[in-house]
């Protein structure tokens, strides 16, 4: 079957083509249909159905006698080991672990945030939740305290599970004076948490709160999988908005895994036994989906990688994990590449690694700049295919569906809708424009099986984030185009996040966060174009009347504020102080504007401004901090 041919089959039938993927997966009861749509514009997705995500995931490669195939290769070059765990080995560890975390009252529906490193317990800890039908929460570790608690407020977990540590290139980040700062700030407790030990830092535990991972689960009884519904939350997964306050992404079970099984195929052409890299980290979708749950769904092997694209030890770290277990499929953010490439433009370390298993780059998370494409055909001399999606989404939206068929590819371009996927460009008022004309990208509801049937305990806020604005469609709060060849063009986000390092983040909760500072009255934050990041926040500060110590102390405060508050992560390095932000005459801060300033884009006098000289004042500002760019 062709592309045009799989599309049709699932625009013609929606219910049949999902019931007829659903086969792919193991349930304890089918459901009797695919779609629910009695909630209208709220959907979902084999509700009836009864499923376990770890069963699928772990358990029946090993019924299925596949129990000595490598489940999880942890290969971490910051500690210098490699470790593989095989199918049986994983069931028996999740078992376990499963087995402490019910002895001390996890149950199905409990939560259970997870705040750990890129090590294979990680992946056991989610699994155990999906084991026990316990909705996990991830926390990626370069997030600070203060983001850590207010997840937990959120999400009010039973029990926690952390690492003692993370190690980042040159420096070990403790986690666990972080978690017990963020315990301190919630209001919520958890009633305990488990941590793992790492060698590299032992943390002091707290005597009737922390229990150590290996003691917790000495002499309990393995936990079997607890079946659930279809629509049971597998997972709660916070990502940026517009304000401070992030949003909870709620990812049904049994949707989750039928379309997370269809596209490791369909997508990523790799077979049950095959080895599939994604480079990521488990605290972000890309994570969840293809680090943990859809390789090993498949039955394939997942690498679980502790490194950077450089400087771990070098920029032929990547090579070196492909050729060392031959990787089939690999899937990166195109920042990383832009990593390597500046390392090693010529590709010399990778000459001297053996790709020969590798078939096909996938790369998604931020766009992909078509030079960094090139580089990277040039480089490998495979297909490198861009694709779009969202944490919101759970799996590609858009792709070129390598295992149905290779599209031709045109670079700047994350290809084709998938099945399940109508997206429309539509204009401001919600009628779809010509191919070709930019607009608001939507896709018709329903959504497909594995996307957010809303967000947790926050269903207004669902409604008006995504649903309101364009009645009868979700906003992917993306804007771009549909050519005449039905390929996709991301160009830009439609709100206040940005994207650096393949990281979504908000710049208005960086705002709230610099708000606070005793000196600052005002303040705005924008995404500046980076080489290397793609985009780097810069916030404008105005200070209170009457404040006039140095200005580099006060932005000085600033950078350390975010820091400390949303984490290294946040990667915000330059504050600048400025009288004004130029505004329109409603008092609506022209942050599009500023950022056209800094890239050094031609840009309109917006209409509405209420006093352009301020302009000026931004662009000398950037060029203090030698960020305006020449205007185009
Ligand atoms: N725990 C603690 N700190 C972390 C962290 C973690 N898990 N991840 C990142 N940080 C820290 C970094 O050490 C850095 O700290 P610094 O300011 O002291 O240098 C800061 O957060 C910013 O990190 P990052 O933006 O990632 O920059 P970097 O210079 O460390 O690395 C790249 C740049 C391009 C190599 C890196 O961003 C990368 O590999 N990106 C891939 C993106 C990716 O996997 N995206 C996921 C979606 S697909
Ligand atoms: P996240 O939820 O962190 O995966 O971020 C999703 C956002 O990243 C999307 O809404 C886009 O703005 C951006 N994004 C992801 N993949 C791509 C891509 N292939 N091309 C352009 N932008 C992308």
């Amino acid at each position: 079957m062709s592309y045009a041919d799989v599309y049709q089959s699932w625009k013609s039938d929606p219910d049949a083509f999902w019931m007829q993927q659903a086969e792919a997966i193991d349930w304890v009861e089918k459901p009797s249909k695919a779609l629910f749509d009695e909630t209208a514009p709220l959907y979902e997705w084999f509700v009836d159905g009864k499923l376990n995500g770890c069963w699928n995931a772990v358990d029946r490669h090993v019924e299925a006698g596949r129990g000595s195939q490598v489940a999880i290769i942890h290969d971490s070059p910051v500690t210098g080991t490699v470790q593989k765990i095989t199918y049986a080995e994983l069931r028996n560890r999740v078992a376990l672990l499963a087995g402490a975390l019910r002895a001390r009252g996890v149950e199905k529906g409990d939560r259970v945030i997870i705040y750990m490193p890129m090590v294979p317990q990680a992946l056991e800890a989610m699994l155990a939740c999906a084991r026990l039908g316990a909705i996990h929460s991830v926390v990626f570790g370069g997030f600070a305290a203060h983001e850590l608690a207010v997840r937990i407020d959120d999400a009010q977990p039973k029990a926690i599970i952390a690492g003692s540590c993370g190690i980042e290139p040159g420096r070990v980040v403790q986690y666990k004076p972080l978690l017990d700062a963020a315990i301190e700030q919630s209001a919520h407790k958890p009633e305990f948490c488990v941590i793992f030990q790492r060698e590299q830092e032992v943390a002091r535990l707290i005597e009737g709160r922390d229990y150590d991972w290996h003691a917790f689960q000495y002499g309990v009884a393995p936990a079997e999988c607890v079946p659930v519904e279809g629509n049971h939350p597998a997972y709660i997964l916070y990502t940026s908005g517009t304000t401070g306050q992030p949003k909870g992404v709620v990812r049904p079970t049994a949707g989750h895994l039928v379309a997370l099984n269809w596209s490791m195929k369909n997508v990523y052409n790799v077979d049950p036994g095959d080895v599939f890299w994604a480079a990521s980290d488990v605290g972000w979708v890309v994570g969840h989906s293809y680090i943990c749950y859809a390789p090993l769904v498949h039955g394939n092997t997942t690498i679980v990688f502790e490194g950077k694209p450089v400087g771990t030890p070098d920029a032929g770290t990547f090579w070196r994990v492909m050729q060392d277990h031959k990787v089939r499929s690999f899937f990166t953010a195109p920042t990383a590449f832009r990593a390597v490439k500046r390392e090693d433009p010529d590709g010399l370390l990778l000459k001297t690694y053996d790709l020969s298993a590798l078939e096909t780059v996938y790369l998604a998370g931020e766009r992909a700049d078509p030079d960094t494409i090139h580089w990277a055909q040039r480089m490998l001399d495979k297909p490198i295919i861009d694709h779009w999606w969202q944490t919101e989404t759970g799996w590609p939206i858009a792709a070129n569906p390598v295992g149905v068929e290779l599209l031709d590819v045109k670079v700047g371009s994350p290809s084709v809708a998938m099945p399940g996927y109508d997206v429309q460009v539509l204009d401001e008022a919600g009628h779809p424009v010509k191919p070709g004309e930019l607009g608001a990208i939507a896709v018709k509801l329903p959504l497909p099986p594995g996307t957010l049937p809303g967000l947790w305990n926050a269903e207004a806020r669902f409604r008006k984030s995504y649903l309101d604005h364009f009645p009868g469609f979700y906003e992917t709060g993306d804007a771009g185009m549909i050519d005449e060849d039905g390929y996709l063009w991301i160009m830009a986000r439609t709100d206040d996040v940005i994207n650096v390092a393949g990281h979504r983040l908000s710049t208005g909760a960086m705002e709230e966060v610099l708000a606070n500072h005793p000196d600052v009255a005002e303040t705005a934050v924008i995404g500046v174009s980076d080489p290397l990041k793609g985009q780097m926040p810069v916030g404008f500060v105005c200070l209170t009347k009457g404040v006039n110590r140095a200005h580099d102390e006060i932005t000085r405060e600033c950078v350390a504020m975010v820091r400390d508050q949303i984490g290294p992560v946040a990667a915000f390095k330059l504050a600048v102080v400025v009288d004004r932000l130029p505004k329109t005459r409603s008092g609506k801060i022209l942050r599009a504007t500023m950022v056209k300033i800094a890239d050094g884009e031609a840009f309109k006098m917006p209409a509405t401004i209420d006093d352009p000289v301020i302009l000026d004042e931004i662009r000398t500002a950037l060029q203090t901090v030698g960020l305006a760019r020449e205007t185009a």
